[in-house]
């Protein structure tokens, strides 16, 4: 890891070149990586390629780099990481169709804050430590994430803004993601998955029309809980957060259903859910 800058600033090119960033958000990522020195932090960036080191090291370096205006300086560091990732791919023999669908994802969070606030601006740092350490990955329409808690190992979903959300493509991804982990984790080959998500919340079922995806969705896992944890759905469906709920916009039917909830006086729940075995079929199996 200790290249000339140059090459680091061509490590750094490489990587953007897979992502298809909008001119405007690329000028200020490479003017913040101008300013940086990246030898300056060779251990953070050894760290955020191993998942059990890779959220102190997020932690130091945010320390590190502050103040960050609009975190493009961690922004362009998790990039330039994300090449050393890639080498970890290409040793595991995993396919530049995944690495380059999985770091989309940093275009993808630009883009969501963009909407919101109208400003190139990454607030997402604190999850994307997941695609450097090879710990989430994209394939077809969804993300999935390796994760274990005090029994079991399972793979948790995660339902990307910009996915093409019909039940044939959300099958798909299923089948292919099984056939993925099998090749090339498999340690979570057969494990249970998992989701949590505002889009499992029960209240939907009244909101949403019939035909809806996010209802055909549910019906993929048997629920098993729900939380009112978390206010981030306001974000998901409002694009940006408002102080007060008679602003929030109305030009969907979910965000008109779900204003008169919220201004009644109540929260939408994350609901949970475990994948219906018989969606992890890949007609494969012994
Ligand atoms: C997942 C997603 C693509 C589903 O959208 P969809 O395929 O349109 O879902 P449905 O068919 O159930 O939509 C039914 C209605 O709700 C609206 N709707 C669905 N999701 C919406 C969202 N996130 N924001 C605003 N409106 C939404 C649709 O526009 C539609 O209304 P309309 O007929 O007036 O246009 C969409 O919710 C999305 O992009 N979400 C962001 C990512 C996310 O929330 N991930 C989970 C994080 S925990």
């Amino acid at each position: 890891m200790n290249d000339t800058r140059q090459n680091k600033k061509k490590a750094l090119d490489r990587i953007i070149e897979r992502i298809d960033f909008p001119k405007d958000a690329v000028k200020k990522i490479k003017s913040a990586f101008a300013g940086l020195r990246p030898e300056e932090y060779p251990d953070d960036m050894g760290a955020f390629l191993d998942i059990k080191t890779a959220i102190p090291a997020w932690r130091g370096l945010k320390e590190k780099l502050a103040p960050d205006p609009d975190n493009m300086k961690i922004l362009s560091l998790m990039l330039y990481a994300l090449s050393f990732t890639y080498d970890n791919y290409q040793k595991a023999g995993i396919p530049d169709e995944i690495f380059n669908a999985t770091i989309g994802c940093y275009n993808r969070f630009l883009r969501e804050h963009y909407a919101g606030y109208g400003r190139w601006a990454f607030d997402r740092d604190w999850w994307t430590h997941l695609q450097i350490a090879m710990t989430i990955f994209r394939v077809g329409e969804l993300e999935y994430e390796m994760k274990r808690d005090q029994n079991d190992k399972f793979i948790s979903i995660h339902i990307p803004s910009d996915t093409v959300f019909t039940m044939e493509r959300i099958k798909d991804s299923l089948a292919r993601s099984r056939a993925f982990f099998r090749d090339y984790f498999p340690e979570y080959g057969d494990v249970e998955y998992r989701c949590r998500s505002w889009l499992l919340s029960p209240a939907l079922k009244k909101m949403l029309p019939e035909g809806s995806n996010i209802l055909a969705f549910q019906s993929l896992f048997d629920f098993t809980g729900e939380d009112c944890s978390s206010s981030g759905y306001i974000e998901w469906i409002f694009k940006r957060k408002y102080e007060d709920f008679r602003d929030l916009p109305e030009d969907t039917t979910l965000q008109r259903n779900l204003k008169k909830y919220l201004l009644a006086g109540n929260i939408l729940s994350v609901g949970k859910g475990v994948l219906k075995k018989e969606l992890l079929f890949t007609g494969q199996e012994k």
